[in-house]
């Protein structure tokens, strides 16, 4: 453990603590005092109700920073500590949320005299708190749920639980309660109707006296900057699908959207992203979304070499100069087997894909409202029929969520919703589309003029 940072304010606190046995008292019994006193952290009311309720099963849907993981992460301390011997899993749907979740306790043990209670923390192979009255915390991604299977635990936290698939819950997580008798915490924006919705139905029953349930908006957290939440909803619209997912933490039923919640889920796969080829006989393809003006250009490598395709490299930024955008693509080109690029395009005059035309024989994918329809179509198919899978990377799974259906005076047109990128969705889609000539089992819409063979 590194040096210690006691602030003023927590001298002070633990000043008071010394002189006060009833005080000491409560501490081990309040989740939330214990949290005041020894890690210097204010619950603010909704997190208090959520921290003090003693339900088996709870399930809390609040909006986007709300502060769910931080009281979460206090939470999983005082729990700990406060039950010798027992075993706490905190898991979230990829590595990178599991381990907001294991910075955020790290962080409060660093800060707290409660250093004094862990006797170790382990950062690989994935992250561990064991306390000196033998209770553990493990923090870990549902992404491979064949690494969790068979595990025991009195307490299971799931941070961004909707976001984990139905299977793993009820085939992985919950078996793992069985013989501890023990309970499980549910906190999450919303996404469709799943496991998170239904545990969220049984809370507000009452014939399901173990269960209890919470609803919070994003404004309940009053350290959340009002004028923030005014931007987002101009950015996203009022009565926006995405805003009232998000910050309002509503269940909306989503009738535009192009990919349906179970499609999204059930091709997200446990994928270690590469930089570069695993071997010289597989076959890659690589769609790159270019940046126009505020957005991003991502650039997406599937493996095509069998189906499912899988996403095994991606890549997201904005802001850069041409050359090197055109450098990167190249790079990735030569690194993945000399695979086949496909560049959205105008049709006029674009730099980049030119130039990556005439050095690595990259192709362009003309956009027209129309073709804009047939390649998201054939990401949709692709999807339905679960011949690709991806990791859960999180702006990826949110556009694919987020992208929506309009119906227009002449047809149909597919976007993000108001105020949402879709660069992810289109990149992954020009990989599809590449991979589909590639493998030679193309749907037929030629609007290239090219073949891949
Ligand atoms: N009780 C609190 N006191 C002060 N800041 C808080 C509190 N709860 C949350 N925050 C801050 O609010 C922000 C969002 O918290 P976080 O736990 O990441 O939210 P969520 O997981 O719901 O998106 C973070 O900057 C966090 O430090
Ligand atoms: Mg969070």
């Amino acid at each position: 453990m590194k040096k210690k940072v006691y602030s003023k304010k927590y001298l002070e606190k633990l000043r008071i603590l010394k002189k006060n046995k009833e005080l000491k008292e409560k501490i081990k019994k309040d989740p939330v005092i214990f949290s005041k006193f020894l890690l210097n952290f204010d619950p603010h009311e909704a997190q208090q109700q959520i921290m003090r309720d003693t339900h088996k099963f709870i399930t809390v849907v609040a909006g986007r920073k709300f502060g769910k993981t931080k009281c979460m992460a206090a939470y999983a301390l005082f729990y700990a500590l406060t039950n010798p011997k027992h075993r706490i899993l905190v898991v979230a749907p990829s590595y990178s949320q599991a381990s907001i979740m294991f910075r955020e306790m790290y962080n409060f043990i660093r800060r707290s005299i409660i250093n004094k209670y862990v006797s170790k923390i382990l950062k690989t192979p994935f992250p561990q708190i064991y306390f000196k009255n033998d209770a553990e915390i493990h923090a870990r991604s549902t992404q491979n749920p064949d690494l969790l299977r068979g595990e025991e635990a009195n307490l299971i936290i799931m941070d961004e639980a909707a976001y984990i698939k139905d299977d793993v819950v009820t085939n992985v997580l919950e078996p793992m309660l069985l013989v501890t008798n023990g309970r499980w915490i549910k906190i999450s924006t919303p996404a469709g109707h799943n496991h998170f919705y239904d545990t969220f139905l049984k809370g507000l029953s009452e014939e399901f006296p173990e269960y209890s349930s919470y609803h919070f908006t994003s404004t309940a957290n009053p350290y959340v900057s009002e004028d923030f939440i005014e931007l987002k909803k101009k950015e996203l619209g009022e009565n926006s699908i995405a805003f009232r997912t998000e910050y309002l933490a509503e269940f909306v039923e989503d009738h535009n959207a192009v990919f349906r919640w179970s499609d999204i889920q059930k091709n997200v796969a446990d994928i270690e992203l590469i930089d570069g080829a695993e071997h010289i006989s597989r076959s890659y393809v690589i769609g790159v979304d270019l940046a126009k003006y505020q957005d991003y250009t991502v650039i997406c490598v599937l493996d095509a070499t069998e189906k499912p395709y899988r996403l095994v490299h991606f890549e997201r930024f904005n802001r850069r100069p041409y050359a090197e955008v055109i450098e990167r693509v190249k790079d990735l080109h030569r690194r993945f087997n000399g695979a086949k690029v496909l560049i959205d395009s105008t049709g006029v005059g674009d730099p980049i894909l030119e130039e990556l035309q005439a050095s690595i024989g990259a192709e362009g994918y003309v956009f027209t409202s129309k073709s804009k329809v047939q390649l998201i179509q054939k990401l949709q198919a692709v999807m339905e029929n679960g011949e690709i899978k991806y990791p859960y990377i999180e702006p990826l799974v949110k556009e694919l969520q987020f992208f929506e259906y309009q119906l227009t005076r002449t047809g149909v047109k597919m976007e993000a919703r108001q105020g949402m990128h879709d660069d992810c969705v289109i990149a992954l889609a020009l990989a599809v589309w590449a991979a589909e000539q590639y493998s030679g089992s193309a749907g037929g819409e030629i609007y290239l003029g090219y073949s891949f063979l």
